[in-house]
């Protein structure tokens, strides 16, 4: 799978394939989404300028503006993020793949960059890519939470909707490369601070 064939696929998904709450109900997807919103704010500083890569519909980025961040909300998929704009027209949504992100924001750097359920769905060299770009996107010293599992039999995904996992050594050789120093949490994803100036 190359990053445009899972950039295609999810373009062309059904949103209930974003989440399996969804399956649930509308109002279990939307709440999923606000509890993932105040997990982040326990590591992201208030009011902070906030970027959410493959935002989807917004399950997440939605309640995180609601909690006062200043969103960029950033997809591929101009069809998520017109359901994103429908739901909430007041979050900035910006259609772009990680290369498409240095573009829009010009010289501007994030305060905080969050990736959920994306990089999982990408092969190890996409992801380093997307994670180089998004280091960029960041200010020094800002924050970034990655979604990328660590597992003990680390493998890549095999379809759009498949998962990559990692081993520890991978993610650690990663960080070094790209410049990201893991910051203690209780999330459920990496945590990382971008300690040297961007590539
Ligand atoms: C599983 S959904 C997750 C949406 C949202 N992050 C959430 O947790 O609800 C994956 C989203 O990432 C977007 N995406 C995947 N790869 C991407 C890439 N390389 N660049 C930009 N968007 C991407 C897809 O279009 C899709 O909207």
């Amino acid at each position: 799978m190359t990053a445009d064939d899972v950039i295609r696929a999810w373009d062309q998904a059904d949103p209930t394939a974003i989440h399996p709450l969804r399956n649930v109900s509308e109002g279990a997807y939307w709440e999923s989404g606000r509890g993932q919103a105040e997990m982040l704010a326990t590591v992201i500083p208030d009011g902070a300028k906030v970027l959410d890569f493959g935002c989807g519909d917004g399950r997440v980025a939605i309640p995180v503006a609601g909690l006062g961040f200043e969103v960029t909300a950033v997809d591929a998929s101009q069809n998520m993020l017109n359901r994103l704009t429908e739901r909430d027209p007041d979050v900035t949504t910006v259609q772009a793949d990680a290369d498409g992100i240095a573009g829009h924001l010009g010289r501007r750097r994030m305060d905080a960059v969050y990736t959920l359920a994306v990089l999982i769905h990408h092969s190890y060299q996409d992801c380093l890519h997307i994670i180089t770009k998004l280091r960029a996107a960041t200010k020094l010293g800002g924050i970034l939470v990655l979604d990328w599992p660590v597992s003990d039999q680390p493998a890549e995904a095999d379809s759009w909707i498949g998962v990559t996992t990692w081993s520890r050594e991978q993610q650690d050789e990663a960080c070094a490369a790209i410049g990201l120093e893991p910051v203690e949490s209780d999330l459920p994803w990496g945590v990382y601070r971008a300690i040297k100036p961007a590539a």
